[in-house]
């Protein structure tokens, strides 16, 4: 079994959709039973609550019904997987602070290094933006999302 967990700072809006994303990908390949997908996030300032609504929204739209309920990144987390995926440069800064033995830094990537359209960008934080904001987020995670997955099955 492959275990992925998805960060971004809140785990309310970007990575439990690329959590949702995944796994929509993984079930109708009838791999589900292969992969264990989850994700966090690098504050506790959501802790327990589900997703943010507007990501909901705009989710389910496209075919994505998040479930999942926020909670912390920790130190735990870098044995338990083998794939930690960032959102953002200021994600992954905090996951590789929290590694104080730099030996997991191969697990930790970028989202987008598994894109070749939007290869090194970051998936931008909508929180506080407007609704085009979480539209750009499924965009560019579903891309992301493809090419991890090829990556994956390879
Ligand atoms: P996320 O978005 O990191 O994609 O879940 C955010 C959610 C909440 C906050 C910031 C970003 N916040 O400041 O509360």
């Amino acid at each position: 079994m492959i275990k992925i967990v998805f960060v971004c700072l809140g785990n309310i809006c970007r990575s439990p959709s690329a959590e949702g994303i995944l796994k929509k990908m993984v079930l109708d390949r009838g791999l589900s039973s292969d992969f264990y997908i989850d994700s966090a996030g690098t504050s506790a300032f959501h802790v327990g609550e589900g997703a943010d609504k507007r990501m909901k929204k705009h989710a389910i739209k496209r075919g994505y019904k998040l479930i999942s309920l926020s909670r912390q990144f920790n130190i735990c987390d870098y044995d338990e997987f083998d794939y930690i995926i960032a959102m953002d440069h200021n994600n992954l800064k905090d996951i590789y602070s929290l590694d104080n033995s730099s030996k997991h830094s191969n697990k930790i990537k970028l989202m987008t290094d598994f894109s070749k359209e939007f290869f090194n960008l970051e998936v931008p934080d909508p929180y506080y933006g407007g609704s085009k904001g979480f539209d750009t987020v499924i965009d560019i995670l579903e891309e992301s999302c493809k090419g991890f997955f090829d990556f994956l099955c390879e």
